[in-house]
C-alpha cells in the first residue's frame, strides 16, 4: 500500500479518484480521507465529473460467473477465508457504488438544490463506512493467512450499476433498497454460523458491519421517498415497477423485517416482489 493519499481539491474530483483507484487498499484509503476532507475541512463539491462506466479493480481476484465462485465449509480455516473473501468484495463494491452515487447523481435535477449538500454527506458517510467495513474484513482475511485477490470473485456486482446508471430513482431503488437490503436477511445467520465454529473476531466483524448497514437502508429509504415526492409517485407502486424493470429476477424470502423496519423500510414494499 502506498502513502496516506494526497487529498483531492474537490469532492467530485475525489470520488472520481476513489473510482479510479485500482489497488483496493488504496481504494478504502482514497474514501476515508475524501470523507473526512469533507468532514473536518470543508472540501468544496467542484464541478461535475463523468463517472466512469467501470471503477478500477485490482488483477486478482479473477472475475467468474457467480455459480463458480468456490463454496467451502465454515469449520476450516480455509472455509472461513473464503466466506470473508466474499464479503470483501461486496464491500469493494460498495465503496464504488457509494461514491458512483455521488459522482453520478450528485448534481441530479431529481435533488432539489436545498437537498443537495445533505444527499452528499449521506452518501459519503456511507462510503467511509463501507472503506471501514472492507478494511476490517481484509484484515480478518490476513488474520487467516488469505487476503483479498486470492480466490476467485463474482462479477454480477457491478451489473446493478450498469443497468441503473441513468436513473437515480433506479439506482437508489436497487443497489440499497435491493442489494443492501439482502444484507440484512442473509447475515445474522452467518454471524451464527462463525460464532458456532468459535470465530468470534470474525463474528464482530460482521455485527459491526450488520449494524451499519441498517443504516445505509435507511439512507436509500429516506432518498428514495425524497425523488419519489418530486416526481408526485407513490413511493410503494414506484418501488413496485423499478425493481419489475432493472432488477432480473424475484425477491427471496425470507426477509429481516424487523431489520428492515428498523430501516424504515416496511413488507409492503417487497413482499409483494417474491
Ligand atoms: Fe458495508
Ligand atoms: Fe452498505
Amino acid at each position: 500500500m502506498a502513502d496516506a493519499p494526497v487529498p483531492p481539491a474537490s469532492l467530485f474530483e475525489g470520488a472520481k479518484s476513489v473510482l479510479e483507484t485500482a489497488d483496493p487498499r488504496d481504494k478504502a484509503a482514497m474514501a476515508r480521507a475524501v470523507a473526512a476532507a469533507w468532514r473536518e475541512k470543508g472540501l468544496p463539491v467542484g464541478t461535475r465529473l463523468d463517472a466512469p462506466d467501470r471503477p478500477s479493480r485490482p488483477a486478482d481476484p479473477q472475475l467468474v460467473p457467480p455459480g463458480q465462485v468456490p463454496r467451502r465449509r465454515l469449520g476450516t480455516p480455509a472455509g472461513r477465508a473464503a466466506l470473508l473473501h466474499a464479503i470483501a468484495h461486496i464491500e469493494l463494491n460498495a465503496i464504488d457504488l457509494a461514491f458512483d452515487m455521488l459522482l453520478r447523481f450528485g448534481a441530479d435535477p431529481l435533488i432539489a438544490e436545498d437537498d443537495r449538500a445533505g444527499f452528499l454527506s449521506d452518501w459519503i458517510s456511507v462510503g467511509d463506512d463501507e472503506a471501514r467495513h472492507f478494511i476490517l474484513v481484509e484484515d480478518r482475511l490476513n488474520a487467516l493467512d488469505s487476503h483479498y485477490g486470492a480466490l476467485p470473485a463474482h462479477d454480477g456486482l457491478w451489473d446493478a450499476a450498469l443497468a441503473t446508471a441513468d436513473s437515480l430513482p433506479a439506482r437508489l431503488a436497487i443497489a440499497p433498497l435491493v442489494l443492501e437490503a439482502r444484507g440484512l436477511d442473509v447475515t445474522p445467520g452467518m454471524i451464527n454460523r462463525l460464532e458456532s465454529t468459535g470465530d468470534a473476531k470474525s463474528a464482530g466483524v460482521l455485527k459491526v458491519i450488520y449494524n451499519e448497514e441498517i443504516g445505509h437502508v435507511a439512507t436509500g429509504m429516506r432518498w428514495f421517498l425524497a425523488v419519489s415526492a418530486t416526481l408526485n409517485q407513490e413511493p410503494e407502486a414506484h418501488f413496485h415497477a423499478l425493481v419489475t424493470r432493472y432488477f432480473k429476477g424475484h425477491l427471496k424470502p425470507p426477509f429481516n423485517i424487523p431489520a428492515r423496519l428498523e430501516a424504515n423500510f416496511p413488507p409492503d414494499y417487497y413482499e409483494p416482489l417474491t
